[in-house]
């Protein structure tokens, strides 16, 4: 008997960043992290799953081109959802994601998302699963829900607490906006996964970071989102992306994810926060030279119209807008 389901998940990008892992198996981080949650409509990865008597072996297409799901980060999330639910029949899985995969644009966090959901939801499996998004990729535990989302670190050795939740929901705040410029859709030198096990090894700068400051921070974040205070968080999510730069910088040999055009970016948002004499706008960059924008509604129209005048260019469609009220997958 045949049965299918389709499923979506959000892309998330974190204004607490997570950076290096307690546990390379696990996929336990060093530290907490806090995320925004996109909207579904803009950004996001859709998986049609199904499963068939006579299905032989798991596939998995990407796209449209087929994918090993042979890895070991596949094969986790698998055997945890096939131990969790009991059921053993093959499955196939076509995921397409509505943007570039080249972008670099957390894709894997989306796709894993959408992976561990859709299954969950084929084998009738009710239960916690950001655990299992985890082992697929850290972030894709953060997709797992709309609005702010923080994954806790936890402290258990197996993993079991190390889990995401909504710290609040995609419409507590709907005049937040977060503008994407893509800078580059070149595939990143250093993956990662490869970055922050090298910042881990070399960066004496890492373990002050998560032991002392990140903690604090995702208390302060907490509190400007909890009031609405888009100063402060705007200044402690450039603060966070700048440190988490600095510590690619403190790693031997060093990870360079921004590039010149991300330089002129970060010069460009505090220009113009002078200019205005209040912080309107706020950057955060991942393992990429891409942008991440925070801003209020209010300000996006002439946000972009300066844009556009600094950065001359013919792929206006590469400016995406997404907002923070995305939903769970459904
Ligand atoms: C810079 O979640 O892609 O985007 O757990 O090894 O799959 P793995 O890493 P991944 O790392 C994301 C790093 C980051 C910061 C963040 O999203 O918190």
């Amino acid at each position: 008997t045949r049965r299918e389901v389709e499923c979506s998940a959000p892309v998330n990008i974190a204004l607490i960043k997570y950076w290096g892992k307690r546990d390379e198996n696990l996929i336990l981080p060093l530290n907490s992290s806090l995320s925004i949650t996109l909207d579904q409509e803009e950004l996001c990865t859709t998986n049609y799953v199904y499963t068939d008597t006579a299905i032989s072996q798991d596939s998995l297409t990407i796209n449209g081109l087929p994918h090993s799901l042979d890895t070991p980060r596949y094969l986790s999330c698998l055997q945890t959802l096939r131990q969790l639910s009991g059921r053993h029949e093959r499955v196939w899985i076509e995921s397409t994601n509505n943007f570039p995969t080249a972008a670099g644009l957390a894709s894997s966090a989306a796709g894993f998302a959408c992976l561990v959901y859709s299954l969950a939801q084929l084998f009738q499996l009710d239960c916690e699963l950001s655990a299992i998004a985890r082992r697929g990729s850290g972030s894709a535990c953060r997709s797992m829900y709309g609005g702010f989302v923080e994954w806790k670190r936890g402290v258990l050795s197996n993993g079991e607490d190390s889990i995401a939740y909504q710290v609040f929901s995609e419409d507590y705040w709907p005049e937040l906006q977060v503008l994407i410029l893509v800078v580059s859709d070149q595939k990143k030198s250093v993956s990662s996964s490869h970055g922050m096990q090298r910042s881990v090894k070399t960066s004496p700068l890492i373990n002050t970071r998560a032991e002392s400051i990140v903690p604090e921070r995702i208390q302060l974040i907490k509190t400007a989102i909890s009031e609405r205070n888009f100063e402060s968080l705007a200044k402690l999510t450039m603060m966070d992306s700048n440190q988490f730069h600095a510590i690619c910088m403190d790693t031997l040999p060093p990870l360079f994810y921004l590039n010149e055009v991300s330089h002129k970016i970060i010069n460009m948002v505090h220009r113009y926060n002078e200019q205005c004499s209040e912080v309107r706008l706020g950057y955060t960059f991942d393992a990429g030279p891409n942008a991440c924008l925070l801003v209020q509604k209010q300000h996006v129209k002439q946000v972009l119209a300066i844009i556009h005048y600094l950065f001359p260019t013919s792929n206006e469609d590469k400016f995406v807008i997404g907002k923070s009220n995305s939903v769970s997958p459904t």
